[in-house]
């Protein structure tokens, strides 16, 4: 599969007052289209400030970033937020709906920057709840859905716009361990049949599997990384 992100003698270095916290140090880091990466580590070991790079939220202090083979590492803010908007899709823990909005519209919001119809913006935001068994919740509020249902919504609306990655830093840290399957299942789902390159943080090994590769950190450096052979061909 073609190569999709590429990090080379990456870093990231806080600074604050006199401390310095070197989150990330000299990361070596390849991924193709197309792969399911799980990234593994304890508490500080710099999984979320990799992710906001990987993810074009953030940028790395030295090193160069290349994604699609575009130097986005030293790119401009505004050339930062159109990637974010038409390529990547987030997923956090904490689901980070807006509590006022229906599901759909909460859906619809990728969708409104872009200057898409209203009409095309309901359509679309409709099928992204459909494609993660939502269909019939459109008008609910998120105080209406469960955990597993908000977080659902999360996924329809990072799918909404048609990204090639999705990026979810511990997206069933909140949920209760059948929703966190079906959530595993979605995200299994997404990489199979349409190909998306998913990204995932998580702390718990079991939802790590799901993954067809594993990295490992530790003090801002990746440790191990393992590769399982042809997870998909696993009958459960
Ligand atoms: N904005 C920031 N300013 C200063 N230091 C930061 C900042 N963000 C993260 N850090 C530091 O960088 C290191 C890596 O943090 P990071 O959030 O990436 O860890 P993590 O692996 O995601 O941890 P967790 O599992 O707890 O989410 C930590 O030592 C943290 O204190
Ligand atoms: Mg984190």
């Amino acid at each position: 599969m073609p190569l999709l992100i590429s990090c080379t003698d990456l870093w990231k270095v806080y600074r604050v007052g006199d401390v310095e916290v070197q989150a990330l140090r000299d990361i070596h880091l390849t991924i193709d289209q197309g792969e399911f990466v799980a990234v593994r580590g304890t508490s500080g070991s710099g999984k979320s400030t990799l992710m906001n790079i990987l993810g074009c939220l953030d940028q790395p202090t030295r090193g160069r970033y290349q994604l699609d083979g575009m130097d986005v590492g030293t790119a401009k803010p505004d050339v930062l937020a159109e990637i974010r908007n038409r390529q990547i899709g987030f997923v956090f823990q904490s689901f980070n709906l807006i509590p006022r909005i229906s599901a759909l519209e909460n859906v619809q919001l990728p969708l409104v920057y872009r200057g898409v119809s209203l009409k095309e913006q309901r359509k679309q935001a409709a099928a992204a709840l459909l494609r993660v068994g939502l269909a019939g919740r459109e008008q609910h509020y998120p105080f209406q859905l469960s955990g597993g249902q908000q977080q659902r919504v999360a996924i329809a609306r990072a799918l909404v716009g048609g990204p090639s990655i999705l990026f979810a830093d511990e997206p069933t840290g909140n949920l209760d361990t059948a929703s966190s399957r079906e959530i595993m299942d979605i995200l299994t789902q997404l990489n199979r049949d349409d190909g998306i390159t998913i990204i995932l943080v998580t702390h718990e090994s079991d939802i790590a599997t799901s993954a067809s590769r594993e990295l490992i950190m530790k003090d801002g450096q990746v440790v191990q990384d393992v590769r399982r052979v042809s997870h998909l061909s696993v009958v459960p």
